[in-house]
């Protein structure tokens, strides 16, 4: 796939651009930490390459799922601070008054910054509508699109604003399609450990995976599999609507576990391992059991490729992380190219300190998984040469 990049826009300095990024990051007291930073971390490549070459900047971004209404919440002030802070240069947060906009935009010196207040305020931004498409296009001359993780998505500062200005692909979204081209075209066998909630938004997915390698579950998904199966789970958190496509899914490439960890309380302070089909009726799964994990990684261990998406258990406790982080710990020693997606996966990495320990750690979850599908990405597309 070939995109038109950054790199190719002859003369920068001192022209405005609209830089899309996705800088969904969660908050702790209105705060970022500097743990959770990561995503802002890695759209500072095409930040500090717009800045040094004398660009005006206006970045586009969003913040949870606000639905078209103002959440105070959700505003991305503490990203604006972070952000000056990393830069080192004050980084105004610019709200949506459309007439005032357009002169701020205008007042910009070159190697200047602004962020936009979070984009998703607008009731506009994920209708991909066209009204909003041009306000934004008044801002700026050209526009750059870093939002890897959100690429998966319709919405007008992704798809609908490329009608309306030149457009090209940031640094950090260029090597995400690079890596994830490689992987999609493997030969190799491409195995899949997937955890989570939802096995309905994940199941043509899996289905796509077995065709192509093993597959490993956990997390709610797994409970639902095994309610399917017809093992009683107690009270483990399930998603319904997948329970229909999860009894088709059957196979010898699909694993599931055979021991599971299950407590009282999200809170608990311990959990027992029992069998996957003899789950207590007041208990839920917390967590892969040991037998499991050391079936899985016998079977991993012969593996090329691994991705890896999504928790294994409740990560939220410690507790009840210990198959995640039993799994990370041995695949980070593996020979395989191994490629880690989604934020909570993500996030569990930067607990353990193995960011570099990995082939690839994208800054996507959904949009890893749609690439790796093969399925359309509308905004994706527009940025081809
Ligand atoms: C993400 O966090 O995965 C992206 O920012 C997309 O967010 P969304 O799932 O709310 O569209």
């Amino acid at each position: 796939m070939t995109l038109r990049q950054v790199q190719d826009v002859k003369k920068i300095a001192g022209q405005r651009v609209l830089l899309r990024l996705d800088l969904n990051v969660p908050l702790e007291q209105g705060r970022v930490l500097a743990a959770d930073a990561w995503r802002i971390e890695r759209s500072l490549p095409t930040i500090k390459y717009l800045l040094r070459h004398r660009a005006k900047v206006i970045v586009v971004a969003h913040l949870g799922r606000p639905q078209g209404r103002v959440v105070p919440a959700l505003s991305l002030r503490p990203v604006a601070r972070y952000l000056g802070r990393r830069l080192k240069q004050p980084v105004p947060l610019w709200k949506h008054d459309w007439i005032k906009l357009a002169d701020q935009s205008r007042s910009l010196s070159a190697g200047q910054l602004a962020l936009l207040e979070n984009i998703r305020f607008q009731p506009r931004e994920q209708l991909d509508c066209a009204v909003l498409a041009k306000r934004l296009a008044q801002l700026a001359d050209i526009y750059v699109n870093d939002a890897f993780s959100n690429i998966h998505r319709q919405d007008t500062s992704m798809y609908m604003i490329t009608k309306y200005l030149p457009s090209y692909a940031g640094l950090l979204l260029q090597d995400e399609i690079k890596y994830l081209t490689k992987v999609l075209n493997t030969r190799r066998q491409l195995s899949v450990i997937f955890g989570g909630a939802k096995i309905s938004t994940k199941i043509k997915l899996i289905n796509k995976f077995v065709s192509r390698g093993q597959v490993f579950l956990g997390g709610a998904l797994a409970n639902t599999m095994l309610k399917a199966r017809g093992h009683d789970i107690g009270r483990s958190l399930v998603d319904d609507d997948g329970l229909a496509a999860a009894r088709k899914l059957t196979g010898p490439r699909v694993h599931l576990p055979v021991d599971v960890v299950v407590a009282q309380s999200l809170g608990a302070r311990s959990g027992r391992a029992v069998k996957a089909n003899q789950v207590p009726e007041k208990y839920f799964i917390a967590d892969l059991g040991p037998q499991t994990v050391k079936n899985y990684l016998a079977i991993l261990k012969k593996q090329k490729v691994i991705v890896w998406n999504g928790p294994l258990g409740y990560f939220e406790n410690e507790k009840f992380m210990v198959a995640s982080r039993t799994m990370l710990l041995a695949l980070s020693r593996f020979k395989a190219e191994v490629i880690i997606g989604g934020g909570e996966t993500v996030a569990m990495v930067n607990k353990l300190k193995l960011q570099n320990k990995f082939s690839f750690v994208s800054t996507g979850g959904g949009a890893m998984l749609t690439f790796l599908e093969g399925a359309p990405l509308p905004s994706l597309e527009v940025l081809k040469k």
